[in-house]
Protein backbone atom coordinates (compact mmCIF):
# COMPACT_ATOMS: atom_id res chain seq x y z
CA UNK A 1 0.00 0.00 0.00
CA UNK A 2 2.73 2.66 1.05
CA UNK A 3 4.41 1.53 -2.41
CA UNK A 4 1.03 2.90 -4.07
CA UNK A 5 0.61 6.18 -1.89
CA UNK A 6 4.52 6.71 -3.45
CA UNK A 7 3.40 5.65 -6.82
CA UNK A 8 0.61 8.62 -6.61
CA UNK A 9 2.88 10.97 -5.00
CA UNK A 10 5.10 10.54 -7.60
CA UNK A 11 2.72 10.73 -10.41
CA UNK A 12 1.56 14.19 -8.45
CA UNK A 13 4.65 15.69 -8.69
CA UNK A 14 6.01 14.79 -11.85
CA UNK A 15 2.44 16.02 -13.46
CA UNK A 16 3.60 19.27 -11.78
CA UNK A 17 7.47 19.00 -12.66
CA UNK A 18 6.62 18.42 -16.57
CA UNK A 19 4.26 20.70 -17.34
CA UNK A 20 1.24 18.84 -17.10
CA UNK A 21 -1.18 19.26 -14.39
CA UNK A 22 -0.83 22.81 -11.81
CA UNK A 23 -3.32 23.69 -8.56
CA UNK A 24 -5.90 25.76 -9.71
CA UNK A 25 -4.88 29.68 -8.86
CA UNK A 26 -1.70 28.23 -6.99
CA UNK A 27 -0.65 31.65 -5.71
CA UNK A 28 -3.47 31.67 -3.68
CA UNK A 29 -2.50 28.11 -2.55
CA UNK A 30 -4.92 26.31 -4.81
CA UNK A 31 -8.80 26.10 -4.80
CA UNK A 32 -9.59 22.45 -3.65
CA UNK A 33 -10.38 19.56 -6.37
CA UNK A 34 -9.86 22.53 -8.99
CA UNK A 35 -6.79 22.05 -11.34
CA UNK A 36 -5.26 23.56 -14.22
CA UNK A 37 -3.83 21.72 -17.31
CA UNK A 38 -0.10 23.09 -17.89
CA UNK A 39 1.62 23.39 -21.55
CA UNK A 40 1.99 19.59 -21.83
CA UNK A 41 -0.98 18.70 -20.07
CA UNK A 42 -3.32 20.63 -22.30
CA UNK A 43 -1.53 19.28 -25.45
CA UNK A 44 -2.25 15.59 -23.79
CA UNK A 45 -5.80 16.39 -22.93
CA UNK A 46 -6.09 17.53 -26.55
CA UNK A 47 -5.16 14.22 -28.17
CA UNK A 48 -6.95 12.26 -25.75
CA UNK A 49 -10.27 13.97 -26.31
CA UNK A 50 -9.63 14.04 -30.26
CA UNK A 51 -8.24 10.19 -29.80
CA UNK A 52 -12.35 10.05 -28.70
CA UNK A 53 -13.64 11.97 -30.65
CA UNK A 54 -12.45 10.64 -34.18
CA UNK A 55 -12.72 7.19 -32.91
CA UNK A 56 -16.89 8.03 -31.81
CA UNK A 57 -17.92 10.32 -34.58
CA UNK A 58 -15.34 9.85 -37.56
CA UNK A 59 -15.35 5.96 -37.63
CA UNK A 60 -19.53 5.81 -37.16
CA UNK A 61 -21.22 7.33 -40.16
CA UNK A 62 -24.27 6.83 -37.80
CA UNK A 63 -22.93 9.21 -35.08
CA UNK A 64 -22.65 12.76 -34.95
CA UNK A 65 -21.02 15.26 -32.13
CA UNK A 66 -22.52 18.57 -31.35
CA UNK A 67 -21.75 21.37 -28.66
CA UNK A 68 -24.30 22.41 -26.01
CA UNK A 69 -24.05 24.89 -23.66
CA UNK A 70 -22.92 24.79 -20.27
CA UNK A 71 -25.86 26.99 -19.00
CA UNK A 72 -28.94 25.31 -19.91
CA UNK A 73 -32.73 26.03 -18.75
CA UNK A 74 -33.23 25.05 -15.02
CA UNK A 75 -36.47 23.17 -15.74
CA UNK A 76 -33.80 20.59 -18.06
CA UNK A 77 -32.37 19.92 -14.63
CA UNK A 78 -36.21 18.95 -12.67
CA UNK A 79 -36.88 17.03 -15.86
CA UNK A 80 -33.94 14.87 -15.73
CA UNK A 81 -34.39 14.54 -11.99
CA UNK A 82 -31.30 16.25 -10.74
CA UNK A 83 -32.87 18.59 -8.70
CA UNK A 84 -34.37 16.02 -6.90
CA UNK A 85 -32.23 12.60 -6.79
CA UNK A 86 -28.36 14.33 -7.92
CA UNK A 87 -27.13 13.35 -4.19
CA UNK A 88 -24.66 11.60 -2.22
CA UNK A 89 -24.91 10.35 0.85
CA UNK A 90 -22.84 11.55 3.33
CA UNK A 91 -21.55 10.85 6.80
CA UNK A 92 -19.76 13.29 8.91
CA UNK A 93 -16.74 11.95 11.61
CA UNK A 94 -18.06 13.65 15.06
CA UNK A 95 -13.93 13.23 16.26
CA UNK A 96 -12.54 14.34 13.27
CA UNK A 97 -14.93 16.94 12.04
CA UNK A 98 -14.32 14.93 8.11
CA UNK A 99 -16.78 14.34 5.85
CA UNK A 100 -17.22 11.40 3.73
CA UNK A 101 -19.56 9.33 1.36
CA UNK A 102 -21.27 6.63 3.32
CA UNK A 103 -21.71 4.65 0.08
CA UNK A 104 -17.51 4.89 -0.70
CA UNK A 105 -16.75 4.17 3.03
CA UNK A 106 -18.32 0.97 2.80
CA UNK A 107 -17.19 0.15 -1.23
CA UNK A 108 -14.13 0.12 0.21
CA UNK A 109 -14.64 -1.70 3.05
CA UNK A 110 -15.97 -4.51 0.06
CA UNK A 111 -13.49 -3.81 -2.10
CA UNK A 112 -10.77 -4.97 1.08
CA UNK A 113 -12.77 -8.09 1.06
CA UNK A 114 -11.84 -8.71 -2.73
CA UNK A 115 -8.32 -8.04 -2.11
CA UNK A 116 -7.80 -10.73 0.93
CA UNK A 117 -9.23 -12.59 -1.42
CA UNK A 118 -7.29 -12.38 -4.13
CA UNK A 119 -3.95 -12.61 -1.72
CA UNK A 120 -5.58 -16.29 -0.72
CA UNK A 121 -5.44 -17.05 -4.69
CA UNK A 122 -2.06 -15.56 -4.96
CA UNK A 123 -0.69 -17.43 -2.12
CA UNK A 124 -2.00 -20.95 -3.54
CA UNK A 125 -1.04 -20.15 -6.79
CA UNK A 126 2.53 -19.89 -5.56
CA UNK A 127 2.00 -22.87 -4.04
CA UNK A 128 0.94 -25.26 -6.29
CA UNK A 129 2.77 -23.69 -9.60
CA UNK A 130 1.22 -25.17 -12.96
CA UNK A 131 -0.97 -27.53 -11.13
CA UNK A 132 -3.19 -24.40 -9.77
CA UNK A 133 -6.55 -24.65 -10.92
CA UNK A 134 -8.11 -21.01 -10.04
CA UNK A 135 -11.72 -21.91 -10.51
CA UNK A 136 -11.57 -24.96 -8.22
CA UNK A 137 -9.83 -22.99 -5.67
CA UNK A 138 -12.37 -20.14 -6.03
CA UNK A 139 -15.04 -22.15 -5.68
CA UNK A 140 -13.89 -24.73 -2.96
CA UNK A 141 -11.42 -22.77 -0.52
CA UNK A 142 -13.04 -21.70 2.93
CA UNK A 143 -11.43 -18.45 3.66
CA UNK A 144 -12.19 -17.33 -0.64
CA UNK A 145 -15.98 -17.98 -0.52
CA UNK A 146 -16.33 -16.62 2.90
CA UNK A 147 -14.53 -13.01 1.94
CA UNK A 148 -16.97 -12.89 -1.57
CA UNK A 149 -20.31 -14.63 -0.23
CA UNK A 150 -19.64 -11.52 2.45
CA UNK A 151 -19.08 -8.90 0.25
CA UNK A 152 -21.42 -9.86 -2.08
CA UNK A 153 -24.04 -9.05 0.77
CA UNK A 154 -22.79 -6.23 1.72
CA UNK A 155 -22.71 -4.80 -1.94
CA UNK A 156 -26.19 -6.00 -2.56
CA UNK A 157 -27.47 -4.39 1.06
CA UNK A 158 -25.88 -1.12 0.03
CA UNK A 159 -27.73 -1.31 -3.03
CA UNK A 160 -31.03 -1.97 -1.88
CA UNK A 161 -30.56 0.86 0.96
CA UNK A 162 -29.40 3.60 -1.52
CA UNK A 163 -32.46 2.52 -3.95
CA UNK A 164 -34.59 2.73 -1.16
CA UNK A 165 -33.28 5.90 0.53
CA UNK A 166 -32.64 4.06 3.54
CA UNK A 167 -30.14 6.12 5.13
CA UNK A 168 -30.80 4.66 8.34
CA UNK A 169 -29.97 1.69 7.15
CA UNK A 170 -26.54 3.20 5.39
CA UNK A 171 -25.60 4.42 8.52
CA UNK A 172 -26.41 0.80 10.33
CA UNK A 173 -24.54 -0.96 8.03
CA UNK A 174 -21.36 1.15 8.75
CA UNK A 175 -21.96 0.47 12.19
CA UNK A 176 -21.93 -2.81 12.27
CA UNK A 177 -19.18 -3.57 9.62
CA UNK A 178 -17.31 -1.12 12.56
CA UNK A 179 -15.96 1.28 9.35
CA UNK A 180 -13.41 4.00 11.21
CA UNK A 181 -12.72 7.21 9.79
CA UNK A 182 -9.93 6.09 7.11
CA UNK A 183 -7.88 9.34 8.49
CA UNK A 184 -8.23 8.79 11.98
CA UNK A 185 -9.56 5.50 13.06
CA UNK A 186 -12.56 7.14 15.65
CA UNK A 187 -15.83 5.50 14.82
CA UNK A 188 -18.28 8.22 16.48
CA UNK A 189 -20.23 8.83 13.18
CA UNK A 190 -23.13 10.99 12.30
CA UNK A 191 -26.54 9.95 10.59
CA UNK A 192 -26.78 10.02 6.93
CA UNK A 193 -28.03 13.10 4.63
CA UNK A 194 -28.58 13.32 1.47
CA UNK A 195 -26.56 16.36 -0.29
CA UNK A 196 -27.55 18.02 -3.52
CA UNK A 197 -24.07 17.87 -5.73
CA UNK A 198 -25.06 20.60 -8.10
CA UNK A 199 -23.34 24.14 -8.44
CA UNK A 200 -26.62 27.46 -8.52
CA UNK A 201 -25.51 30.41 -10.25
CA UNK A 202 -27.48 33.27 -11.45
CA UNK A 203 -28.16 35.02 -14.28
CA UNK A 204 -29.34 38.46 -15.26
CA UNK A 205 -27.93 41.53 -13.46
CA UNK A 206 -30.67 42.51 -11.01
CA UNK A 207 -31.16 41.03 -7.77
CA UNK A 208 -35.43 41.04 -8.87
CA UNK A 209 -35.28 39.51 -12.37
CA UNK A 210 -32.51 36.91 -12.33
CA UNK A 211 -33.06 33.78 -12.23
CA UNK A 212 -31.59 30.72 -10.52
CA UNK A 213 -29.97 28.33 -13.03
CA UNK A 214 -27.23 25.56 -12.62
CA UNK A 215 -23.95 24.75 -13.82
CA UNK A 216 -24.74 21.54 -16.05
CA UNK A 217 -23.71 18.48 -13.51
CA UNK A 218 -23.62 16.20 -16.65
CA UNK A 219 -23.15 17.38 -20.88
CA UNK A 220 -25.77 14.35 -21.44
CA UNK A 221 -28.53 17.01 -21.37
CA UNK A 222 -27.65 19.59 -23.94
CA UNK A 223 -27.57 16.06 -26.02
CA UNK A 224 -31.38 15.03 -24.98
CA UNK A 225 -32.87 18.44 -25.39
CA UNK A 226 -30.89 18.77 -29.14
CA UNK A 227 -32.72 15.79 -29.93
CA UNK A 228 -35.44 16.34 -32.47
CA UNK A 229 -32.86 19.27 -33.88
CA UNK A 230 -30.24 16.82 -34.80
CA UNK A 231 -32.60 14.35 -35.88
CA UNK A 232 -34.43 16.41 -38.06
CA UNK A 233 -31.20 18.18 -39.23
CA UNK A 234 -28.86 15.48 -40.09
CA UNK A 235 -31.65 13.43 -40.77
CA UNK A 236 -30.84 11.09 -38.97
CA UNK A 237 -32.40 7.39 -38.33
CA UNK A 238 -32.36 4.78 -35.70
CA UNK A 239 -30.09 3.58 -34.20
CA UNK A 240 -27.71 6.51 -34.46
CA UNK A 241 -25.51 9.00 -31.61
CA UNK A 242 -24.81 11.88 -30.83
CA UNK A 243 -21.69 12.54 -28.97
CA UNK A 244 -20.11 15.61 -27.02
CA UNK A 245 -17.13 16.72 -24.83
CA UNK A 246 -17.69 19.50 -22.40
CA UNK A 247 -17.11 20.87 -18.87
CA UNK A 248 -19.54 19.71 -16.10
CA UNK A 249 -19.62 20.43 -12.29
CA UNK A 250 -20.78 18.75 -9.18
CA UNK A 251 -19.94 20.14 -5.66
CA UNK A 252 -18.21 16.90 -4.78
CA UNK A 253 -18.27 15.98 -1.13
CA UNK A 254 -14.79 14.42 -1.11
CA UNK A 255 -12.99 15.04 -3.45
CA UNK A 256 -9.35 13.59 -2.37
CA UNK A 257 -7.61 12.03 -5.33
CA UNK A 258 -6.26 14.68 -7.62
CA UNK A 259 -7.91 14.69 -10.73
CA UNK A 260 -9.91 11.48 -10.06
CA UNK A 261 -12.80 13.97 -8.39
CA UNK A 262 -12.83 16.78 -9.02
CA UNK A 263 -15.76 20.11 -8.50
CA UNK A 264 -14.80 20.85 -12.35
CA UNK A 265 -13.91 18.44 -14.61
CA UNK A 266 -14.52 17.45 -18.61
CA UNK A 267 -16.72 14.75 -19.60
CA UNK A 268 -16.35 12.83 -23.20
CA UNK A 269 -20.26 11.80 -23.27
CA UNK A 270 -22.22 9.95 -26.48
CA UNK A 271 -26.13 8.94 -26.44
CA UNK A 272 -27.31 6.39 -28.83
CA UNK A 273 -30.45 6.27 -29.55
CA UNK A 274 -32.04 2.42 -30.63
CA UNK A 275 -35.54 1.38 -30.84
CA UNK A 276 -37.50 0.20 -27.79
CA UNK A 277 -36.49 -3.23 -26.59
CA UNK A 278 -33.47 -3.83 -28.67
CA UNK A 279 -31.53 -1.32 -25.71
CA UNK A 280 -29.97 -4.30 -23.93
CA UNK A 281 -28.45 -5.65 -27.25
CA UNK A 282 -26.98 -2.10 -27.99
CA UNK A 283 -25.70 -1.83 -24.53
CA UNK A 284 -23.70 -5.26 -24.59
CA UNK A 285 -22.14 -3.72 -28.07
CA UNK A 286 -20.95 -0.47 -26.47
CA UNK A 287 -19.50 -2.43 -23.29
CA UNK A 288 -17.33 -4.07 -26.26
CA UNK A 289 -16.74 -1.24 -28.42
CA UNK A 290 -15.61 0.68 -25.06
CA UNK A 291 -13.16 -1.63 -23.90
CA UNK A 292 -11.67 -2.17 -27.50
CA UNK A 293 -11.05 1.20 -27.24
CA UNK A 294 -9.48 1.32 -24.16
CA UNK A 295 -7.36 -2.04 -25.04
CA UNK A 296 -5.89 0.34 -28.41
CA UNK A 297 -3.74 2.11 -26.35
CA UNK A 298 -2.23 -0.74 -25.10
CA UNK A 299 -2.11 0.68 -21.04
CA UNK A 300 -2.57 -2.39 -20.23
CA UNK A 301 -5.41 -5.13 -20.37
CA UNK A 302 -5.13 -6.63 -17.06
CA UNK A 303 -5.62 -2.52 -15.57
CA UNK A 304 -9.47 -3.00 -17.15
CA UNK A 305 -12.57 -4.84 -15.77
CA UNK A 306 -16.28 -4.21 -15.56
CA UNK A 307 -18.39 -3.34 -12.44
CA UNK A 308 -21.91 -4.37 -12.99
CA UNK A 309 -24.22 -1.56 -11.32
CA UNK A 310 -25.95 -3.46 -7.85
CA UNK A 311 -27.73 0.42 -7.41
CA UNK A 312 -29.25 1.42 -10.77
CA UNK A 313 -29.39 5.44 -11.16
CA UNK A 314 -33.17 6.39 -11.33
CA UNK A 315 -33.22 6.08 -15.41
CA UNK A 316 -31.56 3.50 -15.86
CA UNK A 317 -32.55 -0.32 -16.29
CA UNK A 318 -29.08 -1.72 -17.04
CA UNK A 319 -25.59 0.03 -15.79
CA UNK A 320 -21.74 -1.24 -15.62
CA UNK A 321 -18.29 0.77 -15.05
CA UNK A 322 -15.15 0.15 -16.59
CA UNK A 323 -12.57 0.33 -14.06
CA UNK A 324 -9.71 1.05 -14.24
CA UNK A 325 -6.31 0.43 -12.08
CA UNK A 326 -5.58 3.50 -10.63
CA UNK A 327 -2.57 3.95 -8.35
CA UNK A 328 -5.05 4.03 -5.41
CA UNK A 329 -6.54 0.57 -6.78
CA UNK A 330 -9.39 0.04 -9.29
CA UNK A 331 -11.84 2.53 -9.66
CA UNK A 332 -14.44 3.86 -12.18
CA UNK A 333 -13.17 5.18 -15.49
CA UNK A 334 -16.22 4.96 -17.27
CA UNK A 335 -20.25 4.19 -17.38
CA UNK A 336 -22.46 2.85 -20.00
CA UNK A 337 -25.73 3.36 -19.06
CA UNK A 338 -28.82 2.01 -20.70
CA UNK A 339 -31.06 5.09 -19.83
CA UNK A 340 -34.56 3.89 -21.59
CA UNK A 341 -36.78 6.55 -22.44
CA UNK A 342 -36.30 7.90 -18.92
CA UNK A 343 -34.98 11.36 -20.38
CA UNK A 344 -36.86 11.78 -23.60
CA UNK A 345 -40.26 11.21 -21.77
CA UNK A 346 -39.11 13.22 -19.06
CA UNK A 347 -38.13 16.00 -21.34
CA UNK A 348 -41.70 15.52 -23.76
CA UNK A 349 -43.52 16.10 -20.16
CA UNK A 350 -41.31 19.09 -18.46
CA UNK A 351 -41.55 20.84 -22.25
CA UNK A 352 -44.50 19.97 -23.56
CA UNK A 353 -42.66 19.32 -27.16
CA UNK A 354 -42.41 15.72 -28.67
CA UNK A 355 -39.24 14.34 -28.46
CA UNK A 356 -39.85 11.07 -30.83
CA UNK A 357 -38.82 9.13 -33.73
CA UNK A 358 -41.00 7.89 -36.90
CA UNK A 359 -39.67 4.68 -37.86
CA UNK A 360 -40.54 4.09 -41.64
CA UNK A 361 -39.90 0.34 -41.18
CA UNK A 362 -42.11 -0.04 -38.60
CA UNK A 363 -44.12 2.71 -39.31
CA UNK A 364 -44.10 3.49 -35.81
CA UNK A 365 -44.14 7.03 -34.04
CA UNK A 366 -41.76 6.49 -30.10
CA UNK A 367 -39.55 7.65 -27.67
CA UNK A 368 -36.24 5.98 -28.49
CA UNK A 369 -34.69 3.77 -26.24
CA UNK A 370 -31.03 5.53 -25.18
CA UNK A 371 -27.45 3.51 -24.52
CA UNK A 372 -25.11 5.86 -23.37
CA UNK A 373 -21.31 5.94 -22.88
CA UNK A 374 -19.60 8.08 -20.55
CA UNK A 375 -16.37 8.75 -19.68
CA UNK A 376 -14.38 11.38 -17.94
CA UNK A 377 -11.80 13.24 -19.96
CA UNK A 378 -9.54 14.29 -16.75
CA UNK A 379 -10.16 10.60 -15.31
CA UNK A 380 -8.34 9.15 -18.34
CA UNK A 381 -5.67 11.23 -18.65
CA UNK A 382 -4.82 10.18 -15.03
CA UNK A 383 -5.29 6.68 -16.35
CA UNK A 384 -2.94 7.25 -19.04
CA UNK A 385 -0.09 9.40 -16.94
CA UNK A 386 -0.27 6.81 -13.99
CA UNK A 387 -0.21 3.76 -15.74
CA UNK A 388 2.74 5.39 -18.25
CA UNK A 389 5.46 6.87 -15.58
CA UNK A 390 8.12 4.32 -15.09
CA UNK A 391 11.23 3.87 -13.12
CA UNK A 392 14.17 2.15 -14.97
CA UNK A 393 17.02 0.66 -13.98
CA UNK A 394 19.20 0.44 -17.51
CA UNK A 395 21.59 -1.75 -18.08
CA UNK A 396 24.72 -0.03 -17.28
CA UNK A 397 23.21 -0.26 -13.87
CA UNK A 398 22.11 3.92 -14.04
CA UNK A 399 18.37 4.24 -14.17
CA UNK A 400 16.15 7.05 -15.93
CA UNK A 401 12.53 8.13 -15.24
CA UNK A 402 10.46 7.71 -18.36
CA UNK A 403 6.75 9.01 -19.25
CA UNK A 404 5.72 5.87 -21.85
CA UNK A 405 2.49 7.41 -23.49
CA UNK A 406 0.98 6.31 -26.10
CA UNK A 407 2.88 7.82 -29.38
CA UNK A 408 -0.88 8.77 -30.34
CA UNK A 409 -1.56 11.40 -27.38
CA UNK A 410 1.95 12.59 -26.75
CA UNK A 411 2.41 16.25 -26.60
CA UNK A 412 5.72 16.57 -28.57
CA UNK A 413 5.36 13.99 -30.96
CA UNK A 414 9.60 14.60 -32.04
CA UNK A 415 12.20 16.39 -30.28
CA UNK A 416 14.78 17.92 -32.82
CA UNK A 417 18.13 18.53 -30.80
CA UNK A 418 21.33 19.88 -32.58
CA UNK A 419 24.41 17.96 -31.36
CA UNK A 420 25.74 21.59 -30.42
CA UNK A 421 24.96 25.21 -30.80
CA UNK A 422 26.90 25.89 -33.92
CA UNK A 423 28.23 25.08 -36.77
CA UNK A 424 25.48 25.05 -38.74
CA UNK A 425 23.42 22.40 -36.82
CA UNK A 426 21.06 24.96 -35.38
CA UNK A 427 20.14 26.17 -38.63
CA UNK A 428 19.61 22.65 -39.75
CA UNK A 429 17.51 21.84 -37.17
CA UNK A 430 15.19 24.53 -37.50
CA UNK A 431 14.67 23.72 -40.98
CA UNK A 432 13.65 20.24 -40.06
CA UNK A 433 11.08 21.86 -37.70
CA UNK A 434 9.71 23.82 -40.29
CA UNK A 435 9.09 21.11 -42.19
CA UNK A 436 7.70 18.90 -39.53
CA UNK A 437 5.92 21.27 -38.03
CA UNK A 438 2.91 21.45 -40.20
CA UNK A 439 2.01 17.65 -39.08
CA UNK A 440 3.41 17.06 -35.67
CA UNK A 441 3.84 18.85 -32.75
CA UNK A 442 7.43 18.61 -32.59
CA UNK A 443 9.58 20.83 -30.30
CA UNK A 444 13.39 22.49 -30.45
CA UNK A 445 15.68 21.50 -27.46
CA UNK A 446 19.54 22.57 -27.75
CA UNK A 447 20.47 22.82 -23.52
CA UNK A 448 22.74 20.71 -22.17
CA UNK A 449 25.06 17.51 -23.14
CA UNK A 450 22.70 15.48 -25.36
CA UNK A 451 22.46 12.48 -22.65
CA UNK A 452 20.39 15.23 -20.27
CA UNK A 453 18.51 16.25 -23.34
CA UNK A 454 17.17 12.50 -23.95
CA UNK A 455 16.54 12.12 -20.02
CA UNK A 456 14.44 15.06 -20.12
CA UNK A 457 12.18 14.03 -23.41
CA UNK A 458 12.16 10.77 -22.12
CA UNK A 459 10.46 11.89 -18.55
CA UNK A 460 8.44 15.04 -20.72
CA UNK A 461 6.96 11.30 -22.83
CA UNK A 462 8.52 12.58 -25.97
CA UNK A 463 8.70 9.17 -28.56
CA UNK A 464 11.20 10.12 -30.39
CA UNK A 465 14.44 12.33 -30.08
CA UNK A 466 15.92 13.35 -33.68
CA UNK A 467 19.73 14.76 -33.08
CA UNK A 468 21.46 16.56 -35.25
CA UNK A 469 25.24 16.11 -35.98
CA UNK A 470 27.99 16.98 -38.20
CA UNK A 471 27.26 14.48 -40.91
CA UNK A 472 24.02 15.52 -41.30
CA UNK A 473 25.00 18.59 -42.75
CA UNK A 474 26.83 16.55 -45.32
CA UNK A 475 24.71 13.46 -46.01
CA UNK A 476 21.18 14.67 -44.97
CA UNK A 477 20.96 12.41 -42.41
CA UNK A 478 20.03 12.38 -38.73
CA UNK A 479 19.74 9.84 -35.88
CA UNK A 480 16.29 9.03 -34.65
CA UNK A 481 16.44 7.97 -30.91
CA UNK A 482 13.09 6.11 -29.51
CA UNK A 483 12.09 6.16 -26.01
CA UNK A 484 10.76 3.53 -25.01
CA UNK A 485 13.59 1.16 -26.54
CA UNK A 486 16.23 3.49 -26.74
CA UNK A 487 17.17 2.43 -30.19
CA UNK A 488 19.03 4.60 -32.35
CA UNK A 489 18.47 4.80 -36.02
CA UNK A 490 20.76 6.55 -38.95
CA UNK A 491 17.67 7.58 -41.38
CA UNK A 492 17.61 10.73 -44.00
CA UNK A 493 16.04 13.68 -43.11
CA UNK A 494 13.33 13.23 -46.19
CA UNK A 495 12.18 9.59 -44.35
CA UNK A 496 11.39 11.52 -40.83
CA UNK A 497 7.79 13.29 -41.66
CA UNK A 498 7.10 8.85 -42.17
CA UNK A 499 8.72 7.79 -39.42
CA UNK A 500 6.71 10.21 -37.51
CA UNK A 501 3.47 9.01 -38.82
CA UNK A 502 4.23 5.82 -37.97
CA UNK A 503 4.10 6.14 -34.67
CA UNK A 504 1.61 8.48 -34.49
CA UNK A 505 -0.89 7.24 -37.26
CA UNK A 506 -4.23 7.24 -36.05
CA UNK A 507 -5.33 4.38 -38.08
CA UNK A 508 -2.61 2.34 -36.71
CA UNK A 509 -3.45 2.50 -33.29
CA UNK A 510 -7.81 2.39 -33.35
CA UNK A 511 -7.33 0.20 -36.25
CA UNK A 512 -6.46 -2.95 -34.63
CA UNK A 513 -8.39 -2.77 -31.60
N1 LIG B 1 -24.19 11.18 -17.98
C1 LIG B 1 -23.91 10.14 -17.07
C2 LIG B 1 -22.95 10.52 -16.05
O1 LIG B 1 -22.62 11.68 -15.89
P1 LIG B 1 -21.45 9.56 -14.15
O2 LIG B 1 -21.11 8.13 -13.84
O3 LIG B 1 -21.95 10.43 -13.08
O4 LIG B 1 -22.50 9.47 -15.34
C3 LIG B 1 -19.58 9.72 -15.96
O5 LIG B 1 -20.17 10.25 -14.80
C4 LIG B 1 -18.08 9.81 -15.89
O6 LIG B 1 -17.68 11.15 -15.62
C5 LIG B 1 -17.46 8.97 -14.79
O7 LIG B 1 -17.26 7.64 -15.19
C6 LIG B 1 -16.14 9.70 -14.54
O8 LIG B 1 -15.17 9.27 -15.48
C7 LIG B 1 -16.49 11.14 -14.85
N2 LIG B 1 -16.72 11.89 -13.60
C8 LIG B 1 -17.83 11.92 -12.84
N3 LIG B 1 -17.66 12.73 -11.78
C9 LIG B 1 -16.41 13.22 -11.86
C10 LIG B 1 -15.63 14.11 -11.06
N4 LIG B 1 -16.14 14.69 -9.98
N5 LIG B 1 -14.36 14.39 -11.44
C11 LIG B 1 -13.84 13.83 -12.55
N6 LIG B 1 -14.53 12.98 -13.35
C12 LIG B 1 -15.79 12.68 -13.01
Amino acid sequence: MAKQEDLFKNVISHAKEYGYIFASSEIYDGLSAVYDYGQNGAELKKNIREYWWKSMVQLHQNIVGIDASILMHPKTWKASGHVDAFNDPLIDNKDSKKRYRADVLVEDYAEKLLQKAQKEIDKAKKRFGDAFNEEEFVSTNDRVIRYLSQRKEILERLGRSLTNEDLVDVKALIEELEIADPDTGSKNWTDVRQFNLMFGTKMGASADTSSDLYLRPETAQGIFVNFSNVQKTGRMKIPFGIAQTGKAFRNEIVARQFIFRMREFEQMEMQFFVRPGEELKWYEHWKETRLKWHYSLNLGEENYRFHDHDKLAHYANAAADIEFNFPFGFKELEGIHSRTDFDLKAHEEHSGKKLRFFDPELNENYVPYVVETSIGLDRMFLAVLSSSLKDETLEDGSSRTVLKLPAILAPTKAAILPLVKKDGLPELAQEIIDELKWNFKVQYDEKDAIGRRYRRQDAAGTPLCITVDHDSLQDKSVTVRYRDTMIQKRVLISELASIIDAEVNFKKWMGNS
